[in-house]
C-alpha cells in the first residue's frame, strides 16, 4: 500500500465525505434556499468517476466512507455505486461504508444498502410534528421519513438521528426526540446551526441555539454521564442513565473539535475541500479525467491533504455571519 495521508498537523487522514449530487427532495430552511438552482448534470461526476475517486482515496488509506448530498438517494444509479464499493468492504481495506440521508426514500432502498454491507445509517430529523416538519422541509411528510426509519430498522441497520437545534423551533422537543429515540433503540445528536450557504432571508442569528443551554434543560430530567471516547467523529456524547441511550453534541461553534480532525470532503463536482469550515479546495477532477492512470489523481490528493488547515473559521460574531459562507451544506455534504 501507499505512504498513508497525513496532514500538515500530523493528522491521519482515514475518512472520505461523498456528495453525490448537490440535489435533494426537501428543502431545509437551515440548508436550502426555496428556489435553489442546481447543478446542470454533466457538472456531476459520473458514477464510474466516483467509484475510481474513491477506490483511489482508500488505497491511499481512507478506511471510512460515508456518501452525502444533498440526498445522496436521489442520484440515480446510486445503488451500482454502493454495489461496487462492497468490494472493498470484502477485502477489508474499507472499514465502514455508510450515508446520511433525510430518510424519504429509505423504504425504497433500505434493503439493498443493508447488502451492500452499510450496517448504520444517520437519518436527518429536526422534529417529530407533521407541521413543523412540513414547514422545516418546505414540503416534506414526516410519515414517509418514520415508515423508512422503520425500513432501515427492519434490515438490520443501525439508525442514529440528527436534529439540527433552532431556537424556538425544536426546543420543545428536545425531551419528544429523546424518547422517541429511546424507545427505538437510536441514538441521537444534536447539531448547532452552522453559518453557511446564503439562503434568502432567514437569519442564522435568529435560529442559533447553543447547545450548552440544550444540554442543561437536558440535565433537568436525565443524570447525564460524560462519555470520553469521540468515536472519531465530531461528536461529544453524554449517557443517559435512566435510559441508557447516548446523545451527542456536534457544537463546532462552541467547542471545536479540529485537534482531532480525520476527514476531508469530496463535493459531486470533484472538488476536495480539507475543511467544512475554510473556502480552500482542490480540483481533483481535472487530474482524474487527464489521464488512465491514478497517478496523478494520488498526486494531486496528496498535495492537497498537505494543505489541510488547522481549524475552521466558524463565528457567529455580526461581522461573520455578515460575511458568513456562501457555500451551501449540500455543495460539500456536510
Ligand atoms: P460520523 O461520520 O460518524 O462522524 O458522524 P457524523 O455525525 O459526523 O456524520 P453526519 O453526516 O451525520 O454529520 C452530521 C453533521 O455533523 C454534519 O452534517 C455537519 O453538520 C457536522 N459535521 C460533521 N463533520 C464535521 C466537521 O468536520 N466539521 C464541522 N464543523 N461539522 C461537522
Ligand atoms: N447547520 C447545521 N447542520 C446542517 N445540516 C444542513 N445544513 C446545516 C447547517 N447550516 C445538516 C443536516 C444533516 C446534515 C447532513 O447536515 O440536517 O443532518
Ligand atoms: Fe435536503 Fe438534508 Fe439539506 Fe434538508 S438538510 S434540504 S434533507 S440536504
Amino acid at each position: 500500500m501507499s505512504a498513508p495521508l497525513i496532514d500538515p498537523f500530523a493528522r491521519p487522514i482515514s475518512y472520505l465525505r461523498v456528495s453525490v449530487t448537490d440535489r435533494c427532495d426537501f428543502r431545509c430552511v437551515y440548508c436550502m434556499a426555496e428556489n435553489m438552482t442546481f447543478l446542470p448534470k454533466k457538472e456531476l461526476l459520473t458514477l464510474e468517476e466516483l467509484d475510481r475517486m474513491c477506490s483511489t482515496f482508500i488505497r491511499l488509506g481512507v478506511e471510512k466512507l460515508r456518501i452525502t448530498g444533498g440526498e445522496p438517494l436521489v442520484r440515480k444509479g446510486i445503488m451500482t455505486f454502493f454495489q461496487n464499493m462492497r468490494r472493498h468492504l470484502d477485502t477489508g481495506a474499507l472499514k465502514e461504508l455508510t450515508l446520511t440521508t433525510n430518510g424519504s426514500q429509505l423504504r425504497k432502498f433500505a434493503g439493498e444498502l443493508a447488502e451492500c454491507g452499510v450496517r448504520r445509517i444517520n437519518v436527518s430529523l429536526d422534529t417529530l410534528d407533521d407541521q413543523k416538519f412540513a414547514d422545516v422541509t418546505r414540503w416534506g411528510k414526516l410519515a414517509q421519513v418514520l415508515d423508512g426509519i422503520d425500513a432501515a430498522q427492519d434490515a438490520g441497520m443501525r439508525v442514529k438521528l440528527n436534529a439540527v437545534a433552532l431556537k424556538g423551533f425544536n426546543e420543545e422537543e428536545l425531551f419528544t426526540l429523546t424518547e422517541f429515540c429511546a424507545a427505538r433503540d437510536m441514538d441521537l445528536t444534536w447539531i448547532e446551526v452552522m453559518p453557511m450557504g446564503d439562503l434568502g432571508n432567514e437569519d442564522r442569528l435568529d435560529q442559533y441555539w447553543p447547545l450548552s443551554n440544550l444540554r442543561e434543560r437536558l440535565a433537568e430530567r436525565y443524570t447525564l454521564t460524560d462519555l470520553t471516547e469521540r468515536s472519531g467523529g465530531p461528536a461529544r456524547y453524554v449517557r443517559l442513565e435512566e435510559t441508557g441511550q447516548k446523545i451527542g453534541f456536534i457544537t463546532p461553534l462552541t467547542h471545536n473539535f479540529c485537534e482531532s480532525c480525520n476527514r476531508v470532503r469530496l463535493t459531486c463536482t470533484g472538488e476536495l475541500y480539507m475543511c467544512l469550515g475554510q473556502e480552500d479546495m482542490a480540483d481533483l477532477r481535472a487530474p482524474l479525467r487527464a489521464s488512465e492512470s491514478d497517478a496523478p489523481l494520488e498526486d494531486a490528493i496528496r498535495a492537497a491533504i498537505g494543505r489541510k488547515p488547522k481549524g475552521h473559521d466558524f463565528d457567529y460574531s455580526r461581522q461573520a455571519v455578515d460575511g458568513q459562507m456562501t457555500r451551501h451544506m449540500s455543495h460539500t455534504g456536510g
